[in-house]
């Protein structure tokens, strides 16, 4: 056996890279004021509602406690929230999430795409560059994506991202005030995005 303390998990506190994650066609970076109206426009469609727990009507208060959720979570090493974006341009087209709150060197990613911006293959691209962040700087060995059964655009999403599906996990999906939802269980690991970029 050895004595080496274990790692610190997760590693608090969480910092953004110094330049936008990107891959040529979308950048991730940090979230700001600015993207307030663009928060409301995707976390208050009603599509992402059905599949997320937010508030619903969501208003630009609740986009501004987000931006304070999102700061807290990430000092506390928590949550590292990124906005979504087509690669150069300002405006918000989504947002994922990497949730740090589990197993040593696992890790979950949550997403949305303002419907504006959907069917162009964005959010499959954010998964990816945020599951090589959490791999190479977080050392995660593993990414777990949960989704519902009936919401086929997100399981589509996943696969897009090179992400394999395990099963369902029933009730895997907690909610607040709500009976949990099932979830069908995603995982992406290092090899997975290495078979996906090939
Ligand atoms: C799930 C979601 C993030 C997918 O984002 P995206 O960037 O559009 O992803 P893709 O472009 O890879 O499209 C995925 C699927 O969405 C569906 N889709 C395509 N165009 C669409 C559009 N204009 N509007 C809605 N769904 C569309 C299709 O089923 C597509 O799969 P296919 O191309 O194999 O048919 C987005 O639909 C969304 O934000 N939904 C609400 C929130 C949500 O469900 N988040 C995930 C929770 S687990």
């Amino acid at each position: 056996m050895s004595d080496a303390e274990p790692p610190a998990w997760p590693p608090s506190p969480l910092t953004w890279p110094a330049e936008p994650l990107s891959d040529g066609v979308v950048d991730l970076d940090r979230l700001t004021d600015d993207d307030v109206p663009r928060l409301v426009v995707g976390a208050g469609d009603s599509e992402t509602a059905r599949w997320i727990p937010v508030p619903h009507p969501y208003t630009a208060r609740d986009a501004r406690e987000f931006l304070a959720l999102v700061e807290e979570a990430a000092q506390e090493g928590r949550m590292l929230a990124f906005g979504l974006r087509r690669a150069g341009q300002a405006p918000l087209c989504g947002a994922v999430a990497l949730h740090l709150e589990g197993r040593v060197g696992e890790a979950e990613i949550g997403f949305w795409v303002a419907p504006d911006a959907r069917g162009e293959g964005l959010a499959p691209r954010g998964v990816r560059l945020v599951a090589r962040h959490a791999i190479s700087a977080l050392g995660c060995h593993r990414l777990e994506l949960l989704t519902h059964p009936d919401n086929t655009a997100s399981q589509r999403a996943c696969e897009r991202a090179g992400a394999l599906r395990e099963g369902v996990r029933r009730a895997g999906i907690a909610r607040d005030d709500r009976e949990p939802l099932d979830a069908v269980v995603y995982s992406l690991l290092p090899g997975d995005l290495a078979a996906a970029r090939a």
